[in-house]
């Protein structure tokens, strides 16, 4: 656990309070009427009463709260293993809660078979290998049960860059070297896996693909698999 909480805040260049600014500012932005189309159509549909749902890397818990509140009849788990996202969770629903948990290595006392929605936001790009957290899933999944992932994936460094620099500024303006070094360092963060490659473990491990979606001009995507 302490490996990996060292590691999430090397990830999150030592600043856990601005990481935890930056998600929980744009959890709005990111789970807009859109959003929550695509998951009552994707997801919604294999939730049956009773079912846990599980939101992995799950942050403060937003949306471990908002999973709560649309589904009183379910119990909703968040998991992450930053203390500093732990110790700053929102109020949730009696029928929320939040564990702390290595998904490195998960090893919780998640029942198998009996959770119908696995979502992992912004997660998989986090984690030195995904591996174990995908057979996990798939174990805790019901038949029929589905799992979201949304994530960066590999762009050119190009594209890359003027997401970052929209006015070129790396180039003409006087950029510190620490600033050069973060940027390239989370360029190779951000750029660990294609789509393809995600799908390939998912598909190794066992899932049937539902959708793969490219998102925000292909520096995202979205992919739901099936148990
Ligand atoms: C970029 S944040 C995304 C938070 C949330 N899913 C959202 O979309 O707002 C990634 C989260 O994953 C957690 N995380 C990273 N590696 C982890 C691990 N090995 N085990 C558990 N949580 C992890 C981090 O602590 C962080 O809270």
């Amino acid at each position: 656990m302490e490996k990996t909480q060292a590691q999430i805040l090397r990830h999150h260049g030592g600043d856990a309070k601005h990481a935890r600014k930056m998600i929980t500012e744009s959890y709005q932005r990111r789970h807009d009427v859109d959003f929550w189309e695509f998951w009552n159509a994707q997801m919604g549909s294999s939730i049956a009463k009773g079912d846990v749902l599980l939101d992995l890397g799950a942050g403060i818990g937003q949306f471990v709260e908002d999973l709560a509140l649309r589904y009183p009849e379910n119990t909703v788990i968040g998991m992450d293993a930053a203390e500093y996202m732990l110790t700053a969770q929102v109020n949730l629903p009696e029928n929320a809660r939040m564990l702390k948990a290595d998904l490195n290595e998960p090893n919780t006392n998640i029942e198998a078979g009996k959770v119908a929605t696995v979502m992992a936001n912004m997660l998989v790009h986090e984690l030195p290998q995904p591996v174990n957290m995908f057979k996990a899933v798939y174990k805790w999944l019901k038949p029929g049960g589905r799992f979201c992932i949304i994530d960066l994936v590999r762009q050119p460094l190009e594209e890359y860059l003027t997401h970052k620099y929209p006015n070129a500024e790396l180039w003409n303006n006087d950029i510190s070297r620490a600033e050069i070094e973060d940027v390239f360092e989370h360029f190779l963060e951000h750029n660990r896996y294609h789509a393809d490659d995600i799908i390939f473990m998912l598909k190794s491990v066992g899932f049937k693909v539902i959708e793969n979606t490219p998102q925000r001009s292909g520096r995202f995507v979205r992919i739901v698999v099936e148990k």
